[in-house]
């Protein structure tokens, strides 16, 4: 053998994937990530425990930050290119994960989520991360590792609600269990969720048993909480006052946890319109939902704190009830117009809380600013975006706020004397309650 045919070894482990086939994973990773986003958040108005209920935008919100870094990660590797917009060979996993928005009950939902697909995602990014290039690939390595340790917190908390959801309706077991097992085969025949291979090239048929899932006209509530459609006086009301001092206190606690409404608002407008606009709509909405649970749970644990238990607490819902009937993008008005309306009051009320010494009702005002002022820029950006995408079907933003606006009143003013009268009576006893507990 002469020199020239001799060279250096280069088969260290590390160099097994390249950079376009470490982008050819990451883009599978992101459009299973995607799928999953999109279905779980259809469920949102469906869920009836309101501590379930706020779990799933969180999820959905670390799921989409995995993503984004996943999507930007491979624009990174395929530079100068910045297309992609297709699942490509990864149609067919894909078309699996979408099926998690027919399940036939709740908990198939959780458990095809929690119990199917999230772990199939934690082992293909710890085989991923198993073989990847500390490196040469390290900004990917790093995100991953988060994602995992995201995922099985996910994984572990959606057992429980599962377990929960599945003891509660004993009548739906067996539909509930085929449903998932038909799934986890569906999955299984294209070989998981793969690394190296793409999946099993071949059409996914509907499972058995699936049910279309349609936005619901009444939205699933706690029953632990007090169910109403107005959820204090002064909304139907003019002379009940929104008030100062403790009664602001407890208004604005009020507030907060019936922002329920909001939260599913955000998951119904980014289900649909996921497949309407580009990934980054995707991307803002799912904070964008994520953050209005936070404010809703804010209100929950003050009014926990101050020693409400909650069938004290009115929990209504007619802002969602006012867009039935109504395309989504009025549902996304309404999340847009009414929850970034009282922008302006907000450090006034912040500045209200810290003179009377209220430190958690100011933090959680001050906080909230914060989250709505991005939102202010989220509805400007996604109400124009659809308009100039479809003129006829989107109208302004001018003019869906003027309709948004006419659905409530027309909602205020059904009101009847009995639900005045019982909402009236209850936010009394709360206050009184209220001053009771200041007293001491
Ligand atoms: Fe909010
Ligand atoms: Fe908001």
């Amino acid at each position: 053998m002469t020199d020239t045919l001799r060279y250096l070894p280069g088969n260290q482990p590390r160099a097994r994937w390249k950079r376009l086939e470490t982008a050819q994973i990451l883009k599978r990773f992101f459009f299973c990530e995607r799928s999953l986003i999109i279905t779980a958040s259809a469920w949102i108005p469906h869920i009836k425990d309101l501590d379930l209920k706020m779990t799933i935008p969180y999820f959905c919100w670390q799921n989409s930050e995995t993503a984004n870094a996943l999507r930007n990660r491979v624009f990174q590797l395929r530079y100068p290119s910045q297309m992609m917009e297709h699942e490509g060979a990864d149609r067919p996993l894909v078309d699996v994960i979408n099926q998690i928005k027919s399940a036939p009950t709740v908990g198939a939902f959780l458990k095809a989520w929690g119990e199917v697909v999230l772990p199939a995602l934690r082992d293909a990014y710890v085989e991923f991360l198993g073989y990847a290039d500390a490196l040469a690939d390290a900004p990917t390595c790093r995100f991953l590792r988060l994602a995992v340790s995201e995922k099985e917190q996910q994984i572990v908390s959606l057992k429980k609600w599962s377990d929960a959801e599945v003891t509660s309706s004993t009548g739906d077991l067996a539909i509930t269990t085929e449903w998932v097992a038909a799934l986890a085969k569906q999955l299984e025949a294209l070989g998981g969720i793969g690394t190296d291979d793409a999946p099993a090239d071949m059409a996914i048929a509907s499972i058995p048993g699936s049910r279309e899932l349609i936005v619901p006209n009444e939205p699933g509530r706690d029953e632990r909480y007090w169910p109403c459609r107005f959820y204090w006086p002064d909304i139907i009301d003019p002379a009940f006052a929104y008030g100062e001092r403790l009664r602001l206190q407890l208004r604005s606690a009020i507030s907060h946890i019936n922002e329920v409404w909001a939260v599913e608002h955000g998951g119904i407008a980014l289900s649909a319109f996921a497949e309407v606009l580009p990934w980054e709509w995707i991307f803002d909405a799912a904070r964008w939902t994520y953050d209005e649970s936070r404010h809703c749970r804010m209100g929950q644990h003050r009014l926990a704190d101050w020693g409400y238990s909650p069938e004290e607490i009115p929990l209504g819902n007619y802002i969602y009830q006012s867009a039935n009937g109504q395309d989504p993008i009025y549902r996304l008005g309404m999340l847009y117009f009414f929850e970034t309306k009282n922008i302006g009051r907000k450090p006034e009320r912040t500045a209200a809380f810290r003179q009377i010494g209220d430190a958690a009702s100011e933090h959680d005002m001050d906080f909230d600013w914060a989250d709505e002022t991005i939102h202010a820029s989220y509805g400007n950006r996604w109400l124009r975006a659809l308009h100039a995408l479809d003129p006829d079907k989107y109208p302004s933003a001018d003019k869906i706020r003027m309709h948004c606006e006419s659905c409530v009143n027309e909602m205020i003013a059904s009101a009847s004397d009995a639900e005045k009268t019982a909402i009236t009576d209850r936010a009394n006893g709360i206050i009184k309650r209220a001053e009771a507990i200041a007293a001491q």
